[in-house]
């Protein structure tokens, strides 16, 4: 049928429209097995790729669309686990409070094409205000903006007065962020409500953060039995659970409730990584942000005792992130891009390595991992036959060089061509 398709539609002189796409490059990374193809070729047909391996197994047949990369390497498209695409890390602290919701979805809209333009071509949006990141979602789906795949929480769940509230203003504003809910029930209710309305996962706050007003980093905020619930809540109906904890309690219990994944984890210890390793938790650790934060943050409105918080925390959550890959813990790559600039989450590749990783775990943790912690492991997250066509290519050799991943010469997403070396 599809073979029909493609031949009536090169008849009509539309040969775009049949989805053949040859891409030609020095080297192709297997992010299983770590190998390097040398002269590889990846087949498109439509929007899966339907072949992929070294130039001398596959012929590319006539009249293919081929672009020819020479010295470049093919990877899968990279993964990022912890965006915020509604927010705009030029504004922090009470500067944000002026951005409507509208505001913030359009941003939404020129962070989604930043992201993919950098080679991400999925996220993971953790907590969005009003729904924002839903209707992203089925914009970018629908094609009428450009942007990754998005796996979405809505907003994002915690106490009256915690990491995940906004304590900005004085009781007389009573305000309150969508996300909390206190005590089992209106927890699970919460839940009910953000699946009602489009979330793919759940997002809350088991601990206090560095950017939230009042709140202290390490001290756990959500209860055990509360955790529990959600993640029971959240399971039952087939969806993930991502926590945003920094404190080692907080941290522990989550595992403990059965939480997907623990986001940022500063304050490990080695308890919490014996944990995690038994569950089979993954680790979303952002450690490249303490850098623009403590550089660039208070320009952008970020709180001074936030400040003060990140020089506490930034150095011990590096420190951990090298314990924990050392112990073998599950990792994928979160980066929290909202905090700091969308389009450089891969910044963060090479402080990955530097604190500890081989560039190729750090790759995995982008790309299979992020994949595997989706469940879209089927799909995403590798170059092999049959998966959708979501590739990105970069100059040179990112294993010898991991820091070449922050500038991506070609994008594919769904076997479209996002980004060109021709036209840059
Ligand atoms: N959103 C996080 C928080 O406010 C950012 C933490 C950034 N700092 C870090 N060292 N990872 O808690």
């Amino acid at each position: 049928m599809r073979l029909f398709a493609c031949f009536y539609l090169l008849l009509t002189a539309f040969p775009a429209w049949c989805g053949s796409l040859a891409l030609t490059a020095d080297r192709m990374l297997d992010v299983k097995s770590g190998e390097v193809i040398t002269d590889a070729i990846v087949m498109i047909d439509g929007n899966i790729i339907s072949q992929a391996g070294p130039a001398t197994q596959i012929a590319i047949p006539e009249g293919t669309r081929t672009i020819n990369l020479g010295d470049a390497t093919l990877l899968p498209g990279l993964m990022d686990m912890h965006v915020h695409l509604t927010s705009d890390a030029a504004l922090h602290g009470y500067k944000r409070l002026a951005v409507s919701l509208p505001r913030a979805t359009i941003t939404g809209v020129k962070h989604a094409r930043a992201t993919l333009n950098a080679g991400f071509t999925t996220v993971r949006n953790v907590g969005a205000p009003g729904f924002a990141d839903v209707a992203l979602k089925n914009a970018i789906r629908a094609g009428d903006i450009s942007g990754p795949r998005m796996f979405v929480a809505g907003p994002s769940l915690g106490v009256t007065g915690g990491h995940c509230d906004n304590n900005l203003l004085p009781y007389d504003y009573h305000d309150s962020s969508e996300g909390v809910a206190d005590g089992p029930w209106e927890i699970r209710k919460a839940v009910r409500r953000n699946i009602k309305y489009g979330a793919d996962l759940i997002k809350f706050c088991a601990t206090g953060g560095v950017l939230s007003k009042g709140t202290r980093v390490g001290a756990q905020q959500y209860t055990l039995e509360e955790m529990q619930a959600l993640v029971e809540e959240a399971h039952l109906r087939g969806l993930t659970v991502a926590t945003h904890a920094h404190g080692t309690s907080g941290i522990k219990q989550a595992i403990q409730a059965g939480v997907d994944s623990v986001e940022h984890a500063s304050l490990l210890d080695d308890e919490a990584i014996a944990m995690a390793l038994e569950k089979g938790t993954y680790l979303s650790m952002d450690i490249y942000v303490t850098e623009y934060i403590l550089g660039e943050g208070a320009k952008a409105g970020i709180l001074e005792e936030s400040l003060a918080k990140e020089r506490t925390v930034g150095k011990t959550q590096r420190e951990n992130f090298r314990k924990a890959v050392e112990a073998g813990v599950k990792m994928v790559f979160g980066s929290d891009a909202g905090v700091y600039p969308h389009g450089n989450n891969a910044k963060q590749f090479a402080r990955m390595v530097k604190f500890g990783m081989t560039p190729l775990q750090a790759i995995q943790a982008a790309t299979i991992n992020a994949a595997t912690l989706l469940k879209q492991n089927a799909t995403l997250g590798s170059i092999e036959d049959g998966k959708l066509a979501d590739i990105i290519a970069v100059s040179g050799n990112p294993l010898s060089q991991v820091n070449t991943l922050e500038n991506v010469l070609l994008v594919v997403k769904d076997g479209q061509v996002i980004k060109h070396p021709d036209k840059r």
